[in-house]
């Protein structure tokens, strides 16, 4: 393999899309912030060759907001892949991104990403209708094993949207990944040793851990914060306006996967060498 040659995956992560001209909650642009987030994606050089969005795309599942997800992603040149969460309805997903082969028709939206050689990503539904938590079947487990058994030599990133880990925000704990499906996970990731990184959203924040022999992480929004509040007793959440960053895993040959983070703005003022691209 050429010694430059490198892999960007950006990730994303709950965008929360409402209605065209919609505020979430009559007071948050997660629109507008999505579209910002898609011009930092834009103007990156080099450009990621990939771009994962990892759940809570929309935030009712209704047909509607996945066509202004859709109108709001409609700039990015490179692939889009997208995962279901909490928040999302795979049958208007499915209905509004029907030339989106990789959703597939029915049952879980789980699939493999096999065009960034050489890494590999594997997405897991954990969505559960109805429910804000998350959760993996043995079927989805059994699927993972042999997906992860098939290409032992590739570095990987499973992708799911609920972190397999508690964080210790509390109320945000309450609505997390089964401890079947954790556990499940953690006995399949912990036997594939090329699993670079569990790369989650749900939280809106960035939290990483050890899991399985690997490293977990949940990335920011491109929207609202959930607000940092470690209070054990704490049953209700707030938001906040952190800023919004974008997330890039970058593999390199000699480096191997590093992950950077990149709040989206503008920030000029540089005090030394050439304006940041
Ligand atoms: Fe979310
Ligand atoms: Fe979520």
């Amino acid at each position: 393999m050429d010694s430059s040659a490198q892999v960007i995956v950006a990730q994303i992560s709950d965008p929360h899309v409402v209605e065209h001209g919609e505020l979430l909650f009559d007071r948050i642009p997660t629109n507008a912030h999505l579209e910002a987030a898609v011009r930092c994606l834009a103007s990156l050089d080099p450009r990621p060759d990939l771009v994962v969005v990892t759940g809570d795309l929309v935030n009712e599942g209704r047909p509607a907001q996945y066509r202004e997800l859709r109108r709001l992603l409609e700039p990015l040149a490179m692939p889009v892949r997208l995962m279901c969460g909490n928040h999302d309805d795979p049958v208007g997903l499915r209905e509004v991104f029907a030339d989106h082969g990789y959703l597939g028709s029915e049952g879980p939206i789980d699939y493999v990403v096999d065009d960034v050689v050489p890494l590999r990503i594997v997405a897991l539904d954990t969505h559960v209708p109805g429910e804000p938590g998350g959760h993996l079947t043995a079927t989805q487990l059994a699927w993972l094993d042999a997906r992860l058994g098939e290409a032992a030599d590739r570095p990987c990133l499973v992708a799911l949207h609920h972190p397999p880990f508690a964080t210790g925000i509390a109320h945000m704990d309450e609505m997390g990944l089964t401890e079947a499906a954790t556990e499940g996970l953690r006995d399949v990731v912990s036997r594939h040793p090329q699993v670079e990184r569990v790369i989650c959203g749900h939280l809106h924040r960035t939290i990483a851990r050890r899991f399985a022999g690997t490293v977990a992480t949940t990335v920011p929004s491109t929207a609202h914060a959930v607000a940092l509040d470690l209070r054990p007793e704490l049953t209700e959440g707030a938001s906040n306006a952190e800023p919004p960053a974008i997330t890039l895993h970058l593999w390199r040959a000699g480096i191997g996967l590093v992950t950077h983070t990149r709040t989206i703005g503008d920030f000029p003022g540089h005090l030394f060498g050439p304006p940041e691209h």
